[in-house]
């Protein structure tokens, strides 16, 4: 039985991922700083599943002792959170995961995955391809470029290395949601107020993709017998069917969502638009998404009816790291001598 070790793997796509390998046979350890709680712990029963509670930072060889493969999911996860650091962003996303790597392949692990991201490519022009210049603006984008080239360059005949640059994802990750994502927020913006809201004229593009879709492909990496297929290559994960203009999105919510108002303002403080072509993983490995928008959408809609996911704190990335960074701050000044009472 293989045993994977996935760094965040408390997060919205680490604890969908989490579940999907132990449900098709493999050992997980799953690591993770657990910013978001301890989202994993009603699968603790999992004979088949080890908790590790770390920070990435710290990790040693001793760690990656048993592991065959690691999927490095650990981050600030998006544009603006990693603009409300910096400098912890480059931290963690550029220098923490070189450290998880260099760990990885000390160790003797076979194989490394690293979640990189489309947004690499910023504001660029055209379809975009694994060959095309990036043009990165974030802080968040700039760290996957540097992280992804110095782990690229790691690969060898005995470690296989590697990258996949991750479409905007949608769905349902019951665990920790994150409704700061494209689908995701609008379906609870027309779900909660019948209405969504378009920055920027809403002209910008943006590639995306389905949770299980997206668990899948790292899938796919893991099981693929020709190793020359994978290793020292970056991925686009996703497909040319799903780039889309966010105005036409919102147009497309009123299929779900009566009476919908969009309200659309003229300009956007994110000024990424990115087209990108995904041939070579569907040439390379074969790979194909299954699910669609429309997936997305009805099984969160159905997700909040029932009450499975709500619109807490957590949900919003970016506003629970200032949740976070403010709460230290009242701490610390209440506390005398390390004590709260
Ligand atoms: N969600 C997307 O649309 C998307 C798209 C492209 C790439 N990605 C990448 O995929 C990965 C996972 O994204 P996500 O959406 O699940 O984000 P997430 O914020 O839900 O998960 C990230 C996890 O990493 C953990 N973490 C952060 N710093 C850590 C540290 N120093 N040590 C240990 N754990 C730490 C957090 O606690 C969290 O559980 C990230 O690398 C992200 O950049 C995500």
């Amino acid at each position: 039985m293989e045993t994977i070790l996935i760094t965040g793997a408390g997060g919205y796509i680490g604890t969908y991922m989490v579940e999907h390998f132990l449900s098709i046979g493999y050992k997980v350890i799953a690591l993770d700083r657990f910013f978001f709680g301890n989202t994993l712990d009603n699968l603790s029963f999992n004979k088949k599943l080890k908790i590790v509670k770390n920070d990435i930072r710290l990790l040693n060889i001793n760690h990656f002792k048993g592991v065959d493969s690691v999927i490095d999911l650990a981050a600030i996860s998006n544009d603006p959170a990693s603009e409300l650091f910096p400098s912890i962003t480059r931290d963690i996303n550029y220098k923490g995961a070189v450290h998880v790597a260099k760990m990885a392949k000390k160790a003797g692990v076979k194989i490394y995955v690293f979640s990189s991201s489309c947004s690499m490519y910023g504001a660029g022009n055209g379809i975009v391809n694994e060959k095309s210049h990036l043009a990165p603006i974030s802080t968040y984008a700039k760290c996957k470029i540097a992280a992804e080239n110095e782990i690229i360059k790691l690969s060898t005949k005995n470690f296989c290395v590697t990258s996949m640059r991750n479409a905007t994802v949608y769905g349902v990750s019951n665990r920790r949601m994150r409704f700061d994502l494209l689908i995701n927020v609008m379906t609870l913006h027309a779900w909660k107020n019948r209405k969504i809201f378009v920055l920027g004229q809403g002209k910008q593009w943006r590639p995306l993709i389905h949770i299980y879709d997206l668990v899948n492909a790292f899938r796919l990496i893991l099981e693929e017998k020709e190793e020359s297929k994978i290793n020292g290559e970056i991925f686009n994960v996703g497909s040319n069917e799903q780039n889309f203009q966010v105005v036409n999105i919102a147009n497309y919510f009123r299929n779900f969502f009566q009476d919908l108002a969009i309200e659309v303002t003229p300009s956007d403080p994110d000024t990424r638009s990115y087209r990108v072509n995904f041939d070579k993983i569907t040439k390379t490995l074969g790979f194909t998404v299954s699910k669609t928008i429309d997936d997305g959408i009805l099984e969160i809609k159905s997700a909040l009816d029932k009450g499975i996911i709500t619109d807490s704190i957590q949900t919003r990335t970016l506003d629970y790291y200032k949740y976070l960074i403010s709460a230290d701050k009242i701490l610390s000044s209440v506390k005398i001598s390390g004590r709260l009472f």
